[in-house]
């Protein structure tokens, strides 16, 4: 039985708990001197790795070096990313890069544009693993670009890219064999996407196609939308969480649940009855830094309050369950 302090190896990396941080964009974070990547990234990353998580995956990062640089990966960013990367190593985890692809209309690109894209995914997965990145994660959830390419009901597309899932797909899948020989032999791929896209089965067979192509991982959040589900009476988690159980029976390769998931007895639930291969926790984690270690130990959590929209979306320093600890 699957509990939240086993390990678990993937590719090669040993991830030391089934504890994971999902990517939270920092909104109010800014580096000096006009990079988006600064110090107070470098502190807050360092702080929520030392704060025990297995697995940690950087926030939302525009394939072309930073979501709001027009500079490809600039020293001031890199800088940061890879000192991010070796001070999780010091503190024991494995840490992935999210990447995401500015967002534009899938259905007007060109094949051209298209084509430029995916050589811009596959330069930021081989400068991620440049910079000490144990993989990268490729966010096809939340209705962003990727997330249009693979949704059966946004993509009208009537080439390559568009109608079945293996076109639906390819925008990564093409892709992946270039990574490989372009990156270390250890070198993980996660996707995050959404179990209803915007069907179930959508879903399953975008995991599906995904596993075949040599993805790792899968974190499972939404799609174009929240997943529209029936969960069973007593279910003591939230419907994201139960969708993932659903992708997660379909595929032979770890995945990761994520949404409100607040408490241990929540997280044991999740993995003992094989909903999922690993815990993500969001809020809970700018809440409380060290939320994992005290999961983990059965410590008191200082809890996220739950704000109809999360502070850090616009101000971390109002976020109201801020410790002293965390002084900018
Ligand atoms: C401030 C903030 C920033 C976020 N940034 C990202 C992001 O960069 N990429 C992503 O895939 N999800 C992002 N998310 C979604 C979270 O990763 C997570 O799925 C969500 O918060 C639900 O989990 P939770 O209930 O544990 O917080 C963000 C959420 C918040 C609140």
């Amino acid at each position: 039985m699957v509990k939240l302090q086993d390990s678990i190896t993937i590719r090669g990396n040993i991830i030391k708990n089934r504890i994971v941080m999902e990517p939270l964009y920092t909104f109010s974070f800014r580096g000096d001197n006009g990079s988006f990547y600064g110090k107070q990234h470098l502190e807050h990353y360092t702080r929520c790795a030392k704060g025990g998580v297995g697995l940690l995956i950087v926030q939302g990062t525009d394939v072309l070096g930073a979501v709001t640089s027009t500079e490809k990966w600039s020293e001031e960013n890199t800088g940061v990313l890879k000192q991010i990367a070796e001070n999780c190593h010091e503190y024991g985890v494995t840490v992935l890069l999210q990447l995401a692809c500015k967002e534009q209309d899938i259905n007007e690109m060109s094949v051209t544009e298209i084509t430029k894209m995916q050589q811009d995914m596959m330069q930021a997965a081989v400068t991620a693993d440049e910079l000490g990145f144990n993989g990268v994660e490729f966010h096809f959830a939340h209705g962003f670009t990727l997330c249009k390419f693979l949704d059966a009901s946004y993509n009208r597309r009537t080439d390559q890219y568009g109608g079945d899932i293996d076109n639906r797909a390819r925008i990564l899948t093409d892709i992946i064999p270039e990574i490989r020989k372009n990156t270390q032999d250890k070198f993980m791929l996660s996707v995050r996407m959404g179990e209803s896209q915007p069907e179930s089965r959508d879903g399953i067979e975008a995991a599906k196609t995904f596993e075949k192509a040599g993805v790792n991982l899968l974190n499972i959040s939404f799609g174009m939308k929240p997943p529209i589900l029936d969960v069973p009476e007593g279910f003591p988690c939230s419907k994201m969480t139960f969708s993932a159980g659903i992708i997660k029976r379909e595929v032979n390769i770890p995945v990761i649940a994520v949404n409100q998931i607040r408490t241990e007895a929540q997280a044991q639930y999740l993995l003992k009855n094989g909903y999922a291969d690993f815990i993500g926790i969001g809020r809970g984690i700018l809440a409380d830094t060290e939320f994992a270690n005290h999961m983990l130990n059965g410590e008191p959590i200082n809890k996220c309050h739950g704000c109809k929209r999360c502070l850090w979306f616009t101000d971390h320093t109002k976020c109201p369950a801020r410790k002293s600890d965390m002084k900018d």
